[in-house]
């Protein structure tokens, strides 16, 4: 099936025709709560503004581009996710998606739990405070080095992905005197709605081990024969940017069906699972994801009706949101370059980013929106295409997207829900150097991550 047909964004029964853009909106500077950060507005001028304050103050002050992140709307989707799953379940938020040290605090400081994928990841984690055992350690080829940082560490759990790692793990774990907490993560068989890129649980993929043909069975019966492993639960990850709950029911009831069957062979019932992370954000106006709230509730309603099926007790659940915490609470400031016309197709408007610090829309053909936001219009709605400045003609960060015809160079203009795999999916393609990111919150804006320098870029060019 051709990728265009899969995009990221909308549904895939929402997919569109080629070429297809929807009409414009009755007013170009209203932003839609939806895919801004809670504490984005206009001010009386038309100047948009976060945290209170004005985007041309950010703009002056840190330059362009810049990731924007609302400090106070990641804190609250985060307690929003913590509180809809209550004391009994855990929550780790997915470091992919954008980690830093001031995230692994906020995190800490909202109670969440942390899954990181990489050594990156793991040290970021640790040096931004996380305590080790509240660390979820992911990846399907974890290096040996990885494996025993993350040992060492004293790590909450590691997430086993294949026979030969579980063998690896045990291996390292009882050489350096440890019983390491384990889940084995598997593949239920399900296809989840999504861009095939982003999906993760049907069959022909690289993650987990597969429970069809009896082999996850069988990787948890050689787990708990190890000594280095204390085997404490199934791992499942669907995918990505999913709205659809009844992937999350299918995976649920296999993951119980798998639980109840380690039960009746070995007599263990295994304490934990974790059914990944998933959820889906409005990237426009058109995507209408769900609340953490109602989400928790879904899925502990489906665990607990299939383990009463099962006469299994009820296990711990954790789940991994990532984009659903960090994708809403940050936008992409721009400073508008070039503006070509061309006639009776659309407006190219090119800024001083790129596929560089969005590589989603290249990549998964993602629907992002975008507003002029350093003064309001009341111009007629253009067309336009939003592009960045890299020597490819992919080089597209929003498609379709209605802007005032008065845009002019140097205004500035914002990108919502560049919050996951934004700056954390960033390149240094054609040396354009990565944005900072700068944080606001009621106390004013600081850069958390700074901008990349040419001296950064030169310091790795040995000669
Ligand atoms: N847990 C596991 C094991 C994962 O592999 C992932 C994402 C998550 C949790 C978090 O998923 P989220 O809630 O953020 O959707 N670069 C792609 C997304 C790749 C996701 C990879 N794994 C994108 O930009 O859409």
């Amino acid at each position: 099936m051709s990728r265009s047909a899969h995009p990221a964004g909308p549904r895939h029964a929402d997919v569109l025709p080629e070429g297809h853009y929807s009409a414009p909106p009755a007013d170009l500077n209203t932003l839609d709560p939806k895919v801004w950060a809670q504490t984005v507005t206009r001010d009386d001028e038309g100047v948009v503004t976060v945290g209170g304050i004005d985007v041309k103050r950010i703009a002056e002050e840190f330059g362009t581009p810049t990731y924007v992140l609302d400090e106070a709307d990641f804190r609250a989707r985060a307690r929003a996710w913590r509180t809809a799953f209550g004391p009994d379940a855990d929550v780790f938020y997915a470091g992919k998606a954008f980690l830093s040290r001031a995230v692994v605090r906020w995190l800490n400081e909202e109670g969440l739990n942390l899954d990181v994928c990489s050594g990156g990841e793991l040290a970021t984690a640790l040096s931004g405070g996380m305590p080790a055992e509240r660390i979820a350690f992911h990846g399907n080829n974890k290096s040996a080095d990885e494996i025993r940082r993350a040992v060492e560490a004293g790590v909450g759990r590691i997430v086993l992905d294949s026979f030969q790692e579980i063998v690896r793990v045990a291996h390292i774990a009882q050489s350096l005197g440890k019983r390491q907490k384990v889940q084995i993560r598997i593949t239920v068989g399900v296809e989840a709605h999504t861009h095939e890129f982003i999906a993760t649980a049907h069959e022909d993929q690289k993650f987990g081990i597969p429970l069809a043909g009896g082999q996850a069975a069988e990787a948890v019966q050689r787990a708990l024969q190890l000594d280095g492993l204390d085997v404490i639960g199934i791992h499942s990850h669907i995918g990505s940017q999913i709205f659809d709950m009844s992937g999350f029911e299918v995976a649920a009831h296999r993951v119980v069906g798998l639980l109840r069957d380690i039960r009746d062979e070995h007599g263990v019932e295994l304490p934990e699972i974790d059914l990944g992370g998933g959820l889906g954000i409005a990237y426009t106006s058109d995507d209408d994801p769900r609340e953490p709230h109602e989400i928790a509730k879904a899925l502990t309603e489906i665990v607990s009706r299939e383990c009463e099926a099962a006469r299994l007790r009820t296990p711990r659940i954790s789940v991994e949101p990532g984009r659903a915490i960090v994708g809403p609470t940050a936008f992409t400031l721009y400073e508008v370059g070039t503006i070509k016309p061309l006639d009776g197709l659309r407006t190219y408007v090119s800024v001083d980013g790129g596929m560089s610090d969005n590589i989603r829309t290249a990549l998964y053909d993602a629907e992002y929106t975008v507003a002029l936001v350093s003064r309001a219009s009341d111009a007629e709605p253009m067309l336009a295409r939003v592009v960045g400045k890299h020597c490819e003609s992919g080089d597209i960060v929003v498609k379709d997207a209605f802007l005032p015809a008065d845009l002019a160079p140097g205004d500035l203009i914002a990108v919502p829900a560049t919050g996951a795999y934004c700056r954390s999916m960033a390149s240094n393609y054609n040396h354009v150097l990565r944005p900072p990111v700068v944080a606001v919150n009621d106390e004013g804006a600081r850069v958390i991550v700074r901008r990349e320098t040419e001296e950064d870029l030169l310091r790795l060019d040995v000669g």
